[in-house]
């Protein structure tokens, strides 16, 4: 992990990971309805949600979810792992990351409103979402390069 999060930026998020939680289907569907105004984006969940008939809340869940580890990351190996597989079967991209982040943290602020979601807990929020995000883009990329690999010694 080549960055790491600042001590202030982890003590906010573990501080405001339970509020988030408490309106986390609040924040969820307020994020949904942000970022399915992008028709690229909801095609993505289209597809995901014929493959395996999930809704695809469980995206918001682990990012709040992720708050409760912040501090301990090694605990998230194997569900960031798990991340990755979904991700690259559905076609997630690096470049769709700023999507969900342009979304779920104005949700956030729509839900729990200015007072709480201040300006601080709200950077302290995209730095983490970043951190967490970079590193799926960079598993993720490596796992296209390995599919792009075996499908090119097939042909
Ligand atoms: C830090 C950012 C993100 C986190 C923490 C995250 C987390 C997750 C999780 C936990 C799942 C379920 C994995 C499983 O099936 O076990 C998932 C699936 C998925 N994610 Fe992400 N995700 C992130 C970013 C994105 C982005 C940027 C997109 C695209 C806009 C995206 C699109 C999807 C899709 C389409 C699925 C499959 C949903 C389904 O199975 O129905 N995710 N993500």
């Amino acid at each position: 992990m080549a960055r790491t999060l600042s001590p202030e930026t982890v003590a906010i998020v573990k501080a405001t990971g339970p509020a988030l939680q408490k309106h986390g289907l609040a924040i969820t569907t307020r994020m949904y309805e942000r970022l399915f105004i992008f028709a690229e984006i909801r095609d993505l969940f289209d597809m995901a949600a014929q493959d395996s008939g999930e809704q695809p809340r469980r995206l918001a869940a682990a990012i709040l979810g992720y708050a409760q580890n912040i501090d301990k990351l090694e605990n998230l190996t194997g569900a960031v792992q798990r991340m990755v597989v979904r991700h690259v079967e559905t076609g997630v991209r690096a470049e769709h990351y700023p999507y969900v982040a342009e979304a779920l943290l104005p949700a956030i602020r729509d839900v729990l409103g200015e007072a709480v979601a201040t300006d601080a807990v709200l950077a302290a929020w995209g730095e983490a979402y970043w951190f967490l995000a970079d590193l799926l883009i960079a598993a993720e990329a490596e796992r296209y390069a390995a599919r792009a690999n075996a499908e090119s010694e097939l042909v």
